[in-house]
């Protein structure tokens, strides 16, 4: 299973990625945890240790990988670089391996300078995001910016969802049917909403936010999150009623997409 997980800022990607990587590596599969924004924190959220993060560099900030895969320096726009360069060896040497079955890789975001920047470390990163959701067979899960500039047609028609994490908000719903609009431009089978941090007098607002979206269902607001957040510790192991929230998620998911 491929998943692209998306939404405005704050939301809660990163949360929902983390906890469904926990569940489906509870469930035996190999889970490949893809950071994807530029404000990289799946780290955190996926509980590993403040000193083993700080070890970790992002793809795009590997000047010496950009250059020997694509020609060129990284920052350096113009001129020729590879558009096809090799990265299928980067998942197995970048990737660290965070708990049983889990393994987080940090692409770090890609640079959207107007439109799109023509240089080389998104030339690398896009073909990264493409090889990991067309070639690999583990569960991808890839925590997304709201952007999806860096999203090609053939990476998105091969990513069986795109998640889109809605808060109660006028903000977050508009940003979430922006989405949409953009992912069904690119050809993207399915988009799926999750609602997040919803109290019980706010679900039919989202209910209403969420409009015609297919709808996964609410993660409650749960300030155990937030401490966990601060803690450094993941969701997944603190805050057992979220836990169990994202189980549901996890179950119409997977029914969604069979
Ligand atoms: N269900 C929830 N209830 C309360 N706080 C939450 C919940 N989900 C996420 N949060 C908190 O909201 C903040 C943003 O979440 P995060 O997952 O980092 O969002 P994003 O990745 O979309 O920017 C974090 O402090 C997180 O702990
Ligand atoms: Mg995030």
């Amino acid at each position: 299973m491929k998943l692209a997980i998306t939404g405005k800022g704050g939301v809660g990607k990163t949360t929902l990625t983390a906890l469904l990587a926990y569940l489906f590596a509870t469930d035996g599969r190999r889970v490949l945890a893809v950071d994807a924004d530029p404000d990289a924190n799946l780290g955190n959220a996926l509980g590993v240790r403040e000193d083993e993060l700080a070890k970790i560099v992002p793809i795009k900030d590997m000047e010496d990988l950009i250059y020997e895969r694509t020609g060129a320096r990284p920052g350096t726009m113009g001129g020729w670089f590879a558009l096809n360069p090799k990265v299928d060896d980067i998942p197995e040497n970048c990737a660290l391996q965070v708990r049983e079955n889990i393994k987080l890789l940090v692409m770090g975001g890609i640079t959207s300078g107007g439109g799109g920047c023509a240089c080389p470390e998104n030339a690398l990163l896009r073909e990264l995001l493409r090889h990991l959701v067309v070639d690999r067979d583990e569960t991808v899960l890839v925590d997304m910016e709201a952007g999806l500039e860096h999203v090609g047609r053939g990476t998105a028609r091969s990513v069986d969802a795109f998640v889109v994490v809605i808060e109660p908000g006028r903000r977050s719903f508009q940003t979430a049917h922006a989405i949409v609009r953009l992912a069904r431009d690119l050809g993207v089978k399915r988009v799926l909403a999750v609602a997040n941090k919803v109290r019980e007098d706010q679900v039919e607002a989202v209910r209403q936010g969420v409009g015609d979206l297919e709808f996964l269902g609410y993660l409650p607001y749960d300030p155990c999150a937030v401490h966990a957040d601060l803690g450094g510790e993941a969701a997944f192991t603190a805050c057992p009623a979220l836990l169990n929230a994202a189980r549901g998620i996890k179950d119409r998911l997977e029914k969604a997409l069979l």
